[in-house]
C-alpha cells in the first residue's frame, strides 16, 4: 500500500489536436478571453495563469482534447504514481525535452488513459514570460484546485472510476442523474484536491452507448469574478460562435456557468464560484438534473444531431479501451 497522492494533484494543462488554428485563436483569445501565444506555424498556447501552457493546440485531424496533464505536488507524489502504474503492468514514457518545452514544463511522463486520453504528469511548469493579456480582467481560478475540469461520456463507468481511483486516489464527490435527449445519464463527479471535480465520468444507464464523438465532451475553467463569466458568453454570442447551454446553476456545484462550442466541435465550460469541498463533513448525494435553473439547450443542427445519433449507434459495436490494467475491476455506484 502506497501513500495516498489526493490533494496533490492538479490539472495542470490540456492538449488539442486541431485543423482550425484561426477559429481556435479567435474562440480561445476574443470569445473566451484567454492569454495567447503563437509558438510556430504548428502550435499555439492558452495562459490562464502564470503558467507558460494551460492549453496546447497542434495541427492534426481529430479536433479533439488528446491529452490530460496533471501536476503533482512533489516527487515523493510523482514517484508514487509513476511505481503504481508500472506496478500494474502499464508502460510509462519519458516525455522528450522538446514535448516538456512546448507544454511549458521541466519534465514530463506520459502513460495510458482510458478513452484514448493520454495521460501526462509533471511536477514544475514553467512561468510565462510575457505580462498576461486576459480579456476576463479578474483572472481565472487555477491554483490548489487546478484550472478546472473535464466531462468525458464512456460505456464503462465504473472502469472509468477504478482508473482514476487506482492512479491519483479520486474521490467520488456525488451523482447526477439527468435525461437529456430522451436518454437517461448517470454522472460521477470525482475529485482530486479540493475542486469539487477535476473530472466528470457520464453514462447511459445500463446501455453501452456513447453519443459523443470527442474524447472530451466538454471542459471547464473558471473565472474569478461574475462579470467576466456574462463578458465572456456576451463575446462568445457577438463573435458568432455556437452556444450550447445559455447561463445556468449547477446543483451539485452549484457554479455559475455557460458552454460554447469550440471550433473543434467539443464544448467549453466557462463557470464562476462552485463551491470547495470541506473534507471533514463531505458525503456523497445523488442529485436529480444538473441544473438549478438554466443552462437551457440552444437549438442544435439537425446535422449534428445526425452525427450524434450515428456515433451512439457505432459505439454500441465498439469496444472502449478502459486501460484495464489500471481499471480493475471497476467500481460499482453504489
Ligand atoms: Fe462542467
Amino acid at each position: 500500500m502506497s501513500t495516498s497522492v489526493f490533494g496533490k494533484v492538479h490539472l495542470g494543462y490540456i492538449a488539442i489536436e486541431t485543423q482550425k488554428f484561426s477559429e481556435w485563436r479567435r474562440f480561445g483569445r476574443d470569445a473566451v478571453g484567454m492569454h495567447l501565444d503563437d509558438v510556430s506555424a504548428d502550435a499555439m498556447r492558452f495562459r490562464l495563469d502564470d503558467h507558460e501552457c494551460r492549453f496546447l493546440l497542434r495541427h492534426g485531424p481529430a479536433e479533439d482534447v488528446t491529452t490530460l496533464g496533471w501536476q503533482l505536488d512533489d516527487h515523493a507524489t510523482f514517484d508514487t504514481i509513476l511505481a503504481r502504474v508500472r506496478q500494474h503492468g502499464v508502460p510509462v514514457v519519458e516525455g522528450t525535452d522538446d514535448e516538456a518545452a512546448l507544454r511549458g514544463v521541466e519534465r514530463l511522463v506520459r502513460f495510458p488513459g482510458p478513452n484514448g486520453l493520454t495521460q501526462e504528469v509533471f511536477t514544475r511548469a514553467r512561468g510565462g514570460e510575457a505580462p498576461l493579456q486576459l480579456a476576463a480582467r479578474g483572472g481565472f481560478v487555477t491554483g490548489a484546485a487546478g484550472m478546472g475540469h473535464v466531462a468525458v461520456t464512456t460505456t464503462r463507468p465504473h472502469q472509468l472510476r477504478g482508473y482514476f481511483n487506482t492512479v491519483f486516489d479520486a474521490r467520488l464527490t456525488d451523482f447526477i442523474d439527468e435525461t437529456i435527449s430522451g436518454l437517461k445519464f448517470k454522472i460521477r463527479f470525482l475529485r482530486v484536491n479540493e475542486r469539487h471535480h477535476s473530472v466528470a465520468i457520464a453514462a447511459v444507464n445500463r446501455m453501452r452507448l456513447n453519443p459523443i464523438r470527442t474524447r472530451v465532451q466538454h471542459l471547464n475553467i473558471q473565472v474569478a469574478e461574475l462579470d467576466d463569466m456574462t463578458a465572456a458568453y456576451q463575446r462568445v454570442r457577438e463573435l458568432g460562435f455556437r452556444m450550447a447551454l445559455g447561463v445556468g446553476q449547477h446543483t451539485n456545484d452549484k457554479e455559475l456557468s455557460f458552454y460554447a462550442v469550440t471550433p473543434s466541435g467539443f464544448e467549453w465550460e466557462v463557470g464562476w464560484n462552485p463551491i470547495v469541498v470541506d473534507e471533514s463533513t463531505w458525503e456523497p448525494t445523488t442529485y436529480q438534473g444538473i441544473s438549478i435553473w438554466g443552462h437551457s439547450r440552444e437549438a442544435q443542427p439537425i446535422v449534428e444531431k445526425f452525427a450524434q445519433f450515428k456515433t451512439g449507434v457505432s459505439s454500441l459495436r465498439g469496444d472502449e479501451d478502459v486501460v484495464p490494467a489500471l481499471a480493475g475491476a471497476g467500481i460499482p455506484d453504489h
